[in-house]
């Protein structure tokens, strides 16, 4: 038996009946409200349109309800045209969402397709690099066996693509430290770069080790470039740079050859205070790349003498004030001959600066301390050192205990006491050799 909606036995029926109605109208207006919210959330028109017939249908119910045919018959009469726009209204929403979906799956379908004929280009493209790089590509597995082998650089090593894949490197490359020290090093989790040889051609090979998110070795990616023709020309070039070198010195030696001939010097002056120069200056810490500047400075001490007359250089007794005046300009001479030979410009500091003293008494210009090269500083008292225990022109030779005390005696006069201290400490540990 069916019961009229609405109506409970009992119960005061008007009154209960406008709860009823208005309990549905709320809830209805609830489901209103949450289809706004879905739409402000998904911004999606087909729930704007959802939304409405909600609407039209709490509306249209509401209308059509026992209570308002018993109040207003009226608005009943307009409530029963409903259905009927609701219908078209429906049918309308089905037509264009089926338009809707058709665009939108073509549109997913164009996509697609695109992206997979990009793929594929990719691919492709991916694929000619790694056939034609001029590089070896290879990657091996986290116990050193091959997994790729790609590349042209692989001809000169006259393997095909491919052709090591499932072999271990240590099987490969046995006896190959170049390769293998690399290859143990990625695999330990480090990466490596070195030039390795491979047969009679160098590789500039990188490896890296290819790590799990957990940081774990599961494989080393390498790639190596063919650098022969590189290391060829490069060693090409440092052969005939130490060739030019090996003819600059030879130069020098020749004209040191000339000066000791005219300057009457000692036999081996000039080649001994070098040799002992060098020695003390690399006991002092003076870089390498500076010595062979030294070097050449101390080599070439006193070439500036040559513009001193014979009459004045070979004189027997001591020097009058005018040929003094002239002994003093032999470091200025060096100077302004020097100076415009490039590769001897480093070289200056000793021509010029080998008479100037520790106390600013010296010349040319009287410089004092550690404003006077360090270079010179040294070679000064190396200098002097071999002067006094060799017969000159003008004085008879020292003893090696006199020479000793004059030097300890000069520390802070003549001399920069640091490496006086030096210098004494190098002859005790009887270091300096003679001839
Ligand atoms: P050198 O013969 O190569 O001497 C280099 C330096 O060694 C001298 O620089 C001086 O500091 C030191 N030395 C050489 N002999 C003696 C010495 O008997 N006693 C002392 N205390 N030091 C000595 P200096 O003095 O600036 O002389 C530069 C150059 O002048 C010398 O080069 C040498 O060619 C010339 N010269 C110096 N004194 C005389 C001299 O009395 N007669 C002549 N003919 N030439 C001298
Ligand atoms: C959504 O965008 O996740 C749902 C909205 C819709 O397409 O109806
Ligand atoms: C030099 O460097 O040529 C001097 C060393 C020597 O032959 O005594
Ligand atoms: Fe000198
Ligand atoms: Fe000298």
């Amino acid at each position: 038996m069916r019961r009229p909606c609405c109506v409970r036995p009992g119960i005061d029926r008007p009154f209960m009946s406008q709860i009823v109605l208005l309990a549905s109208i709320v809830i209805r207006l609830l489901a209103f409200g949450w289809s706004v919210v879905l739409v402000r959330r998904f911004r999606d028109w087909r729930l704007v349109l959802l939304s409405a017939v909600l609407a039209l249908m709490v509306v249209r119910h509401t209308l059509n309800s026992r209570w308002v045919r018993d109040e207003w018959p009226g608005i009943a009469d307009l409530a029963s045209a409903l259905p009927a726009i609701l219908v078209s209204l429906g049918l309308l929403i089905a037509v264009i969402l089926l338009g809707r979906m058709i665009d939108d799956y073509r549109a997913a379908l164009d996509r697609a397709s695109a992206s997979t004929s990009a793929l594929a280009e990719n691919r492709t493209r991916l694929q000619f690099v790694v056939d034609q790089a001029p590089v070896v590509l290879w990657a091996l597995d986290n116990a050193g066996v091959f997994t790729l082998s790609e590349g042209r650089g692989l001809e000169a090593l006259g393997l095909e693509p491919g052709e090591v894949v499932g072999r271990s490197v240590f099987e490969v490359y046995e006896g190959n430290t170049d390769v293998l020290n690399d290859a143990r090093k990625a695999l330990s989790g480090h990466r490596a770069r070195s030039l390795a040889r491979v047969g009679d051609r160098v590789f500039e090979s990188r490896q890296r080790p290819l790590l799990d998110p957990s940081g774990k070795v599961v494989g080393v990616l390498g790639v190596a470039a063919d650098v022969t023709a590189r290391e060829r020309a490069m060693s090409e070039l440092e052969e005939s740079n130490q060739a030019l070198t090996d003819a600059y010195d030879s130069t020098l030696e020749g004209w040191v050859g000339a000066l000791d001939l005219r300057d009457r010097e000692t036999e081996g002056h000039t080649r001994r205070v070098t040799r002992v120069t060098v020695e003390l200056a690399r006991r002092l810490g003076i870089p390498g790349e500076d010595l062979v500047h030294l070097r050449r400075g101390a080599l070439l001490h006193d070439i500036g003498k040559i513009g001193i007359p014979d009459s004045v250089l070979s004189k027997t007794g001591p020097l009058d004030e005018d040929e003094w005046e002239l002994m003093r300009q032999h470091p200025v001479w060096a100077h302004e001959m020097i100076s415009r030979v490039g590769f001897l410009q480093p070289a200056l500091d000793i021509m010029y600066c080998h008479h100037e003293r520790w106390d600013g008494r010296g010349y040319p210009r009287g410089l004092s301390g550690e404003s006077i090269p360090l270079s010179a500083r040294v070679f000064a008292v190396v200098d002097v050192w071999d002067a006094l225990r060799s017969d000159r022109p003008y004085s008879e030779s020292w003893d090696e205990d006199r020479v000793a005390d004059y030097l300890r005696e000069q520390a802070g006069g003549h001399f920069d006491p640091a490496v006086v201290e030096a210098f004494l400490n190098m002859l005790a540990e009887g270091s300096v050799q003679e001839a």
